[in-house]
């Protein structure tokens, strides 16, 4: 069984990923942290992607790609690289591949994933059960991540973030490749206001659905 979580940047799909997960005893695969640690990559060895030579041989001699989370794959600075690398055929496909590798292998030990991203229910895992499409307007996510950064102590400027943010959206939307869409059949689920709201849209879709 799996269930697919899209939406734009900072819309809290992981949050509710992990909620999903932990309620049904889900395994949770997060795509964009294999897009994150491909790009971190990509910088260190200083692949230029722009020659599809190179990728093709670093693509070749990577292999695998871990999905294990981690913190600085969150900074900013990736943030922006990946949203640019992630517009590369090569490396979707690739990564594509990879989390068909991870699902099927998660589904000899759960009953079934949660996978959030940007083309989950729309192109990846086209046959999901259940496909949820999360929104929450820029300004609103913007404020949070400024929150979020400032908390964690680290510098912010509001207008510098929604900047970012409505960059990100925009080169999501509109890549050639699987750009951000809502998938067909998908539930919206407005991420606007607390959490407790939003689990409770989320509940009232999965008592319906599953
Ligand atoms: O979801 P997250 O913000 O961690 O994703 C980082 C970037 O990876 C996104 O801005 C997007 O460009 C890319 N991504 C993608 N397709 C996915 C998941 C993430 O293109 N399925």
């Amino acid at each position: 069984m799996i269930i697919s979580i899209d939406g734009p940047s900072g819309s809290g799909k992981e949050k509710i990923a992990k909620y999903i997960a932990k309620k049904y005893k889900l395994y949770h695969l997060d795509s964009g942290m294999l897009y994150r640690r491909i790009t971190f990559l990509i910088l260190k060895n200083k692949i230029d992607i722009n020659k599809k030579n190179h990728i093709k041989k670093f693509l070749k001699d990577l292999k695998h790609i871990s999905a294990k989370k981690h913190k600085n794959l969150r900074t900013e600075i990736i943030s922006k690289a990946t949203s640019k690398i992630a517009k590369n055929k090569e490396i979707r496909n690739f990564i594509n591949y990879q989390q068909k590798i991870i699902v099927k292998d998660m589904l000899k030990s759960y009953k079934g994933c949660v996978i959030d991203g940007r083309d989950i229910g729309s192109n990846v895992f086209k046959n999901a059960k259940i496909k949820l499409f999360i929104t929450v307007s820029a300004k609103i996510r913007a404020k949070r991540r400024h929150k979020q950064l400032i908390e964690q102590g680290e510098k912010s400027i509001y207008s510098r973030i929604l900047k970012g943010i409505i960059l990100r959206d925009k080169t999501d939307k509109k890549r050639e490749i699987s750009p951000l869409v809502v998938p067909i059949n998908a539930i919206y689920i407005d991420n606007s206001l607390d959490f407790k709201n939003t689990i409770s849209q989320v509940n009232q879709v999965l008592e319906k659905k599953l």
